[in-house]
């Protein structure tokens, strides 16, 4: 039997690692899945809504961590996680994604000889100033097995000199997860709740350190979002980061007084499904809905200088914007009238990518 650690800690990772535990799940004759929980993140509107939404069952652990700096944080993981590898003596740890619970436990596993499978491998926004590229680029020295979404991140990680046996293309765990919910997310009554019709909207989220911890950015942002709620409704489900920021910035009233912006708690998945799906017009700087609105064709404007998905804007429908007002207004207007960039679903973003790893994972680990 292989001994497998599935970690997760912050929102993106649940729905990264639903799909996986899923197929997992189908070969209990040859893997013990083992859920770790590092608790990056604790509020229910980020993690039990997840849960309960992608059907992941009760974490084996938890290891309670919550918010710190980032050494503080990825050492309370370090520290906790070090004791579970030593009972528990996996084969292997499986990460996703690029958050500092990735990074903790990709570093804890591979000094106790501990083999690590990374999920999301060899994205780069080539921009250190953003703390996921350093956690991109450690865990991809320290994996075993690199699972890659493009063509890109594998030339990222050759170049990185790993070995190209290691690295693996086998599509995109985010959209297994999308594909296998997207019927029951169009069910859900989320659009009546919020008095949204269909197309009627811009959806928005925001929470990259980059753009929310500035007062001045996150002030210029909002005078963007003005403008553009004067020509249609923004919803816009708001991270627990950003929210502690508009408070600590003084920026409360400003935004109360956009009367065409709906400032909402964050969704659980299905209810964001449906309301990614049922959007206009996509704003955001998060990683994962730059993907998720190139599979459902809904256009997206990508608020940074980089990405670390560029696949994104090369096959799908993403554009980066940037942080300039006039840009960011020019390709909102193309949108909203009616000439939107249409994009195409990327190679293997099919909704078999966790078949895939799991297949590996069992012939490799085997031999
Ligand atoms: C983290 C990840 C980021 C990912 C994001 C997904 C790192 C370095 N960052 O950013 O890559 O895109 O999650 O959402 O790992 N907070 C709460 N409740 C929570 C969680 C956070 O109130 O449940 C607040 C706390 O004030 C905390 C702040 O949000 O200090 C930031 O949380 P943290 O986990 O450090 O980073 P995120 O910005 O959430
Ligand atoms: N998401 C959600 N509810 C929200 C905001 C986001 O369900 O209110 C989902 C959405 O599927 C998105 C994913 O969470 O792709 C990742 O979230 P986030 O933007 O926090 O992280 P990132 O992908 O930037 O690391």
């Amino acid at each position: 039997m292989l001994r497998i650690i599935n970690v997760v800690g912050a929102r993106p990772n649940f729905i990264k690692i639903a799909p996986i535990l899923n197929e997992m799940a189908r070969h209990t004759d040859e893997i013990t899945p083992i859920l770790v929980n590092t608790g990056q993140h604790y509020d229910r509107e980020m993690v039990d809504f997840f849960f309960q939404d992608l059907d992941i069952p009760a974490p084996n652990l938890n290891l309670g961590v919550g918010s710190g700096t980032h050494a503080a944080q990825t050492a309370k993981v370090m520290t906790a996680f070090e004791r579970v590898c030593d009972d528990l003596v996996p084969d292997l740890i499986l990460v996703v994604g690029d958050v500092n619970s990735t990074l903790a436990c990709s570093l804890v596993a591979t000094k106790l000889g501990i083999k690590v499978a990374h999920v999301e491998s060899g994205l780069r926004s080539f921009d250190r100033t953003m703390p996921e590229e350093i956690n991109r680029e450690v865990t991809d020295l320290l994996s075993d097995f690199l699972f890659t979404t493009s063509g890109e991140a594998e030339g990222n990680l050759l170049k990185m000199g790993i070995p190209r046996e290691k690295i693996h293309f086998v599509g995109n765990v985010m959209i297994d997860s999308l594909n296998g919910h997207l019927s029951q997310a169009r069910n859900r009554p989320v659009l009546k709740k919020l008095k949204l019709d269909d197309e009627e909207f811009v959806l928005l989220t925001l929470h990259r350190p980059s753009n929310v911890d500035n007062s001045m950015v996150l002030k210029g942002l909002l005078n963007v979002f003005e403008q553009i709620q004067h020509r249609i409704k923004i919803v816009f489900p708001a991270h627990p980061r950003t929210v502690k920021n508009i408070e600590k910035f003084k920026l409360t009233k400003k935004l109360k007084s956009l009367e065409n912006l709906q400032i909402i708690s964050p969704q659980g998945y299905l209810d964001f499904l449906s309301l990614v799906d049922k959007s206009k017009l996509v704003l955001t700087d998060s990683g994962g809905l730059q993907e998720e609105t190139t599979v459902l064709g809904v256009p997206c404007l990508t608020l940074r200088s980089n990405t670390e998905r560029p696949v994104t804007i090369t096959v799908g429908t993403n554009i980066l914007v940037g942080l300039d007002m006039d840009r960011i207004l020019l390709e909102a207007n193309k949108v909203l009238d009616g000439n939107p960039k249409v994009g195409k679903v990327p190679p293997l973003w099919d909704g078999y990518a966790s078949k895939r790893i799991v297949d590996i994972l069992l012939r490799e680990m085997k031999s």
